[in-house]
């Protein structure tokens, strides 16, 4: 009948334990493949080296600029670290535009326009002319080859946003090596041992490794998980083929799963009395706020309706069950994936350092992460139980972009100022 039929699909969306601690080995394994020289050129999660090679001690202090160049704005930002009794963080802001021309311009009218804005701001902070360590936070890919290459400013710091993350807790918590963003897409680094970071010369002390995870599965080593919906959402998406991991498990892609679930579902006459509307057809239309919405415990049904309403979507009560239903399997499915990453990250850490137990914090930050009302509980419940050895924390990260941009550079000062 309808509700076997139904059951069957979201069956294959259903990951069993023994499911997830193979996603764990095999990310372990795509974890050592992309720290290995031998292997790096070929290995699909990049484990890219980030140059920041401690987290905040608390004696951090001093001036420091930082630049978060998001979409379309970008902020400039003057963060005051202080130590001793006075030990804390204060920020000020302003926000800039990019003028669409500057956008698509080269490279060097972008640069000309940043500096024009970071005079403009310190004269507004009455600190013209100041010239101050400055870190600059990116959230997309970029292949470092040091922590400050590049500009003519006094760049200390090209800072990732996973990297901003996991230092803005470890200002709070010395237990944060780990940092993990999981928003409209997700990523996750981690402190990593120098010699088994091959790529960098040196055998001593510890890295920070940003994993661009999103790409684990690339080589196909995820392809017995994926279902004919993740399959579809690749084959539509902007970039076929690429960042395969991520796209089971962010936001910009996990209403899509679930948009395409409806749409099987409706073809075979299983929803929506088998009429396919013009909304239902259109991209992106589940939002991670809708998706959170319509899990919240506190809703009744006739709330879940109201919401599709509002998406165009006129639905049933039982078609509302049936969108819930979707909802919490896509959304389990990325938690628990998340969770299995996560696992093999914290594992691998306590192994390289030979623990039996490990305590360790891991900052996020992100949409899905802080809007969704059962995530988090489920990832976390998942890394319990599959990486039992370890003892994990996770703390909500707050401006990892700005805040954490400007501790890299607090960080990366102190460590040269006694170096001196
Ligand atoms: C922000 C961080 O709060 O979260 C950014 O400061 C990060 O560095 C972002 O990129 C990710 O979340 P989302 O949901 O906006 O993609």
């Amino acid at each position: 009948d309808q509700h076997r039929a139904r059951e069957k699909v979201l069956e294959s969306l259903k990951l069993s334990r023994e499911q997830l601690l193979e996603i764990k080995r095999r990310m372990k394994v795509e974890m050592e493949r992309g720290l290995s020289k031998e292997t790096h050129a070929i290995a699909p999660v990049k484990m890219l080296p980030t140059y920041v090679c401690a987290t905040p001690d608390g004696t951090e202090k001093g001036d420091f600029l930082a630049l978060d160049l998001g979409g379309t704005n970008f902020r400039v930002l003057l963060v005051r670290v202080r130590n001793g009794k006075r030990r804390g963080v204060e920020m000020h802001n302003k926000i800039y535009s990019i003028p669409q021309e500057v956008m698509h311009g080269t490279g060097d009218e972008l640069f000309d326009h940043i500096v024009q804005c970071i005079a403009d701001f310190l004269e507004y902070m009455g600190m013209k002319g100041v010239s101050l360590p400055l870190g600059f936070t990116f959230s997309f890919p970029c292949q470092q080859n040091s922590l400050d290459e590049e500009f003519d400013l006094d760049v200390v710091a090209v800072v990732n946003d996973t990297v901003g993350t996991m230092m803005t807790c470890g200002y709070e918590d010395p237990h944060c090596e780990v940092g993990l963003i999981v928003g409209t897409g997700s990523n996750a680094c981690y402190m990593e041992e120098m010699h088994n970071v091959e790529l960098v010369e040196g055998e001593e002390g510890r890295m920070c490794i940003n994993m661009e995870w999103g790409a684990f599965g690339d080589n196909g080593c995820l392809d017995d998980f994926r279902t004919e919906f993740d399959v579809a959402v690749d084959k539509l998406s902007l970039n076929p083929g690429k960042q395969r991991f991520e796209k089971m498990i962010s936001g910009m892609y996990l209403g899509e799963i679930v948009r395409n679930i409806l749409i099987d579902f409706t073809k075979r006459g299983l929803l929506f009395r088998g009429r396919i509307s013009e909304r239902l057809k259109t991209r992106g239309i589940f939002e991670t706020k809708f998706l959170s919405q319509i899990e919240s415990d506190r809703l009744a049904l006739l709330q879940v309706r109201a919401i599709l309403h509002h998406l165009g979507l006129e639905s049933t009560c039982d078609d509302s069950i049936i969108v819930k239903e979707v909802c919490t399997v896509v959304a389990r499915r990325a938690a628990q994936l998340c969770g299995a990453g996560m696992a093999a990250v914290v594992d691998k850490i306590r192994e390289n350092r030979g623990l039996e137990t490990l305590k360790v914090t891991v900052g996020v930050d992100g949409t899905l992460y802080k809007l969704h009302p059962h995530f988090s509980n489920i990832l976390c419940e998942t890394v319990k139980d599959l990486a039992p050895k370890c003892e994990v924390s996770f703390l909500e990260s707050e401006d990892g972009s700005g805040k954490g941009a400007a501790l890299i550079t607090a960080v990366a000062c102190r460590i040269r100022e006694a170096g001196q």
